[in-house]
Order: C-alpha cells, then sequence, then structure tokens
C-alpha cells in the first residue's frame, strides 16, 4: 500500500532546524526556529520552571489519566492570565477553556470545532502568516481566503488594505488574527487597529480566532493581552489557541490551550463539549507534564513573580538584540535600511534580503535563516553579533 505515496516536503522551519543540527562548523549561527536562546545561545530550562518540577516531583500522587479538557486549575489560570483577573468576560459564564497539546493542537482544535458549527465558513489568513497555519488548519477542511497584512516595500503592516479587505469579510467567516508578536514579520497591531478590528468585526459579523503563542514577549504581558481583551469585551464570539511554548519555555511539553468565547452560557457549554469530542477523536487527552508545571507557578505568588522575572529578562533580551543588529548592518554596501527591525517586537523579524544572500549566508558562513527571510532574533548574541554583522554586510557587498 504505501508504494503509492510520494515523498512529503518537510517543514521549512523544522527542516532548517535539522540542517542547522548537522552542520559541524563552530561557529555557525541560528537564526531559524523560533527557540530562545539566551546570551550564551542555550535555551535553558527556565528557573521557575525547574523549581515547579522539583514541586510536582513532591506533589504528583499518580500519572492516571487526567481527563479531556485537561486540569482544570490549569484553565483557570491560564484564563486568569491571558484575560486579567477582573475581566468581565471571566465572569459571564460565555467563556471555557480546555488544555491542549500546544498551541498547534490549540489551534487545530479549534478549527476542528469551527468546522462543525459552520461547515462553510472560510478561514481568512493575514499574508504572510506562519507557515504551518494554512497545513495546520487547512487541514480541518477550511477554505483558506488571504487578507493583505505586511507591506514588503515599507516594511510595516499594510493598514488601509488590511482594513479595506476585513470590510468585505462575509459574516460567519472566520478571520485568523495573532495576538502579538506576529510570526513571521514582527509587525504587529497596535491598540488603535485592534479597536478597528475590533469594529469591523462586530459591523461585518465575522469570527476572529486569535492565535497568541508569544504573550509576554512583545510589549509586556498584560500589554500583549490587549487584543484578546478588547475583543473579549466587544464581541459576542471568539476564539482564541493560546501556548506556553515560548513564554514558560515549555516547547516539548506541548502545553497550550484552546478558550471559546460564545454568545450564551449555554452555548459554551455545548461548545466545550464539541471540542471533547474532537479532542478524544484527534488524541483522546492532552499531555499534563507542562501544564500541571505552569499552574503551579501561576497559582505561588513567588513562583509567578519569579517567572514574570525571568518572562522580563527574556523580553528585554531580544528587543536589545534588535537594536544591535539593525545599527551594526545599518551601514552597508546596498545602503539597505534595517531601521524595521528595531520597530518590530517578539521573536521575528524579515531581514528582507535578496535569496541568493539567504543561500550564501548558509553555505559560506553557516548563518542559518528560513527562506522568508524571518530571522529569529534570540539566536543573536554578544559573540555571535560581528561574526553576523559582517558576514550579512559581506554578501551585500
Ligand atoms: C516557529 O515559527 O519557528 C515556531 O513556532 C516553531 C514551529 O513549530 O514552527
Amino acid at each position: 500500500m504505501f508504494e503509492s505515496l510520494k515523498p512529503a516536503a518537510i517543514d521549512p522551519i523544522l527542516g532548517l532546524m535539522a540542517a542547522f543540527r548537522e552542520d559541524p562548523r563552530d561557529n555557525k549561527i541560528d537564526l531559524g526556529v523560533g527557540v530562545y536562546q539566551d546570551d550564551r545561545g542555550r535555551t535553558p530550562v527556565m528557573e521557575a520552571v525547574k523549581r515547579a518540577e522539583s514541586k510536582l516531583m513532591e506533589l504528583e500522587k499518580t500519572k492516571s489519566y487526567q481527563g479531556i479538557a485537561g486540569d482544570a486549575e490549569y484553565n483557570s489560570r491560564m484564563l486568569a492570565l491571558m484575560f486579567g483577573d477582573g475581566h468581565s468576560i471571566l465572569s459571564s459564564g460565555r467563556i471555557k477553556t480546555l488544555q491542549a497539546p500546544g498551541g498547534s493542537g490549540a489551534l487545530r482544535v479549534g478549527a476542528e470545532v469551527i468546522k462543525r458549527a459552520r461547515p462553510e465558513a472560510k478561514l481568512w489568513v493575514g499574508v504572510p502568516t506562519w507557515p504551518n497555519h494554512i497545513p495546520l488548519l487547512g487541514g480541518a477542511g477550511f477554505e483558506i481566503e488571504e487578507y493583505p497584512y505586511y507591506d514588503m516595500q515599507s516594511r510595516q503592516i499594510n493598514s488601509e488594505l488590511m482594513m479595506e479587505t476585513l470590510r468585505k469579510v462575509p459574516a460567519g467567516d472566520v478571520v485568523l488574527l495573532h495576538g502579538c508578536c506576529h510570526n513571521p514579520t514582527g509587525a504587529d497591531l497596535t491598540n488603535a487597529q485592534w479597536d478597528e478590528i475590533t469594529e469591523i468585526a462586530l459591523e461585518r459579523g465575522f469570527i476572529p480566532f486569535i492565535d497568541t503563542a508569544y504573550q509576554g514577549l512583545g510589549d509586556g504581558l498584560e500589554e500583549d493581552a490587549y487584543g484578546m481583551r478588547t475583543m473579549a469585551e466587544k464581541l459576542p464570539e471568539i476564539v482564541i489557541a493560546s501556548s506556553c511554548s515560548k513564554n514558560f519555555g515549555l516547547y516539548r511539553e506541548r502545553t497550550g490551550s484552546i478558550t471559546f468565547i460564545t454568545q450564551t452560557a449555554e452555548q459554551a457549554g455545548i461548545v466545550a463539549a464539541q471540542a471533547m469530542t474532537v479532542a478524544r477523536q484527534l488524541y483522546s487527552m492532552p499531555p499534563a507534564h507542562g501544564a500541571l508545571l505552569v499552574s503551579l507557578i501561576l497559582g505561588d505568588e513567588q513562583l509567578c513573580g519569579d517567572w514574570k522575572a525571568e518572562l522580563e529578562e527574556v523580553r528585554l533580551r531580544i528587543k536589545s538584540m534588535r537594536t544591535l543588529l539593525a545599527d551594526s548592518i545599518q551601514d552597508n554596501a546596498q545602503g539597505m535600511d534595517f531601521s524595521h527591525i528595531k520597530r518590530q517586537n517578539g521573536m521575528f523579524s524579515f531581514l528582507g534580503v535578496k535569496p541568493e544572500h539567504l543561500v550564501r549566508l548558509r553555505e559560506e558562513f553557516g548563518i542559518y535563516i528560513v527562506s522568508s527571510t524571518r530571522i529569529n532574533l534570540a539566536g543573536i548574541n554578544s559573540s555571535n553579533i560581528n561574526y553576523l554583522s559582517e558576514s550579512i554586510k559581506e554578501v551585500l557587498k
């Protein structure tokens, strides 16, 4: 039977990660996959996570099944993290959250539930978006439509065209938005733009599907939640996929959640039950370990404070790498302007160089960047910045 299968294309981001690992050069630099690295190029387990793990060793009494919706405390603590303690949606009865296997698992469960609720809905994604959004969400059976997001020339959001397109989205369709730290462009919606999209969604009757995988890595934990908090206040229905991969550094533990905001409390119960049948069919139950750690951290004042401080360090380090890189390559033979890197947010920005420059950077200098020219700013550190900037300037000669 398997002889009928054709070789499948490797995911471009994960393929690059594998190629980087195999490269024997000592001075190689990984600006590919979206994983945080510290100034020594390591991806350490966060201190608060380590302490929560010790605590969990003591506290954990069983490895028995947890249930399809995961850990109830984790779910409610995640809601508090996303919305802040006093948000009106939390006491409305119109919101349900389920633990999910990472942000990707959350996205797929959300998509499957939407598909069940409204099979004819189309899914609108910004151009560009995280490349895996299309297969991951399209795999649930959606027809995908596009709205313009980033303008490669001006290196900023094409607000006018985006809003114009969103004003034409039919009622009942679903619009995918990035909560913060836009992947791959780093160009985030301003609060005013979130307000405007909220108004358009209300007017048009489309449903926002917010992917929030980087809360705390942009402008701060509270600031990064502006979009979802505003939409939750004003709109009748929203779906939110969130991830703890980046802000808790729990990548391999697959820790996320899927949240549904519905028009009535009764609908919220029905949607949660549907989501549970989706999860049961896809993976039965989410993995427990990462969520238990997150729950321990968020539920303990001391641990939570320490985690927030660590996360802030991560955020500020990435920000400082933006300035460092942009300033050190600004003076280049082609007169290319890299100041957008300083203005953008989160882990990523487009370098904006040509494909042949990327090939040279990888082959001659061991610098790994995905083909869209998206760079992970967290791959830069005080030891590799000179080599990196000199190499970029060299290929731009
Ligand atoms: C990325 O965009 O690099 C990360 O979100 C990792 C992934 O799964 O693609």
